[in-house]
């Protein structure tokens, strides 16, 4: 599997850092409140874990599977195939992605826990490509940045494979056109 990549971006220890200083500062953002974290599935599962190995907070976990992509193009047509159980009503939301690219997914996640009432929605993301960017949204804590290529590993695809690698990288070219 690891002979398919072309390069490391993020390696493990970097990922590990960033880990550590996000939950740091969500500790420190929501001290007295007992926020909700929202991952979204598939590709939030490693980071989800990690980053909440560094809050220090009473806090609620809950998930949501959601798919948008298709191979290495994001078709814009959100689907949620699993919703979350915890009813939102006044809650402060943290929803953990594992990448923001258009946009298109957070936005519609980020409005519809808004119409469920929750009293705030932030957004944390390991990654963000702003360049992919078509929506318009606010990321509240951003792991990384990454140029405008497709990457895979620590729960990030490429159809259904690479989400266990423990570093991100970006595929050799010949993967795709297999
Ligand atoms: P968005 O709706 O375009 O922002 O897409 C977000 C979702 O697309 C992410 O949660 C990922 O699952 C997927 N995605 C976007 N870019 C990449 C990438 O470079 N590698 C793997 N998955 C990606
Ligand atoms: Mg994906």
């Amino acid at each position: 599997m690891t002979n398919d990549i072309k390069k490391i971006i993020v390696s493990a220890k970097e990922i590990d850092n960033i880990c550590e200083r996000l939950g740091k500062e969500i500790t420190n953002d929501y001290q007295g409140k007992k926020p909700l974290f929202v991952g979204l599935l598939k590709g939030c599962q490693p980071f989800m874990s990690d980053l909440l190995k560094y809050v220090d907070l009473y806090c609620e976990i809950d998930y949501m599977k959601v798919s948008s992509y298709s191979g290495t193009e994001s078709t814009g047509n959100i689907i949620i195939k699993n919703d979350i159980s915890t009813p939102l009503n006044g809650k402060d939301v943290i929803i953990v992605d594992d990448i923001v690219d258009t946009g298109k997914t957070t936005k519609y996640i980020q409005d519809l826990f808004f119409l469920r009432k929750a009293n705030s929605v932030k957004v944390c993301t390991l990654l963000d490509k702003p360049e992919g960017r078509i929506v318009d949204i606010n990321v509240d804590y951003v792991g990384g940045f990454v140029p405008n290529e497709f990457v895979v590993g620590y729960g990030l695809d490429y159809n259904e494979s690479y989400r266990n690698m423990p570093y991100i990288g970006v595929l050799k070219e010949e993967i795709y056109k297999k």
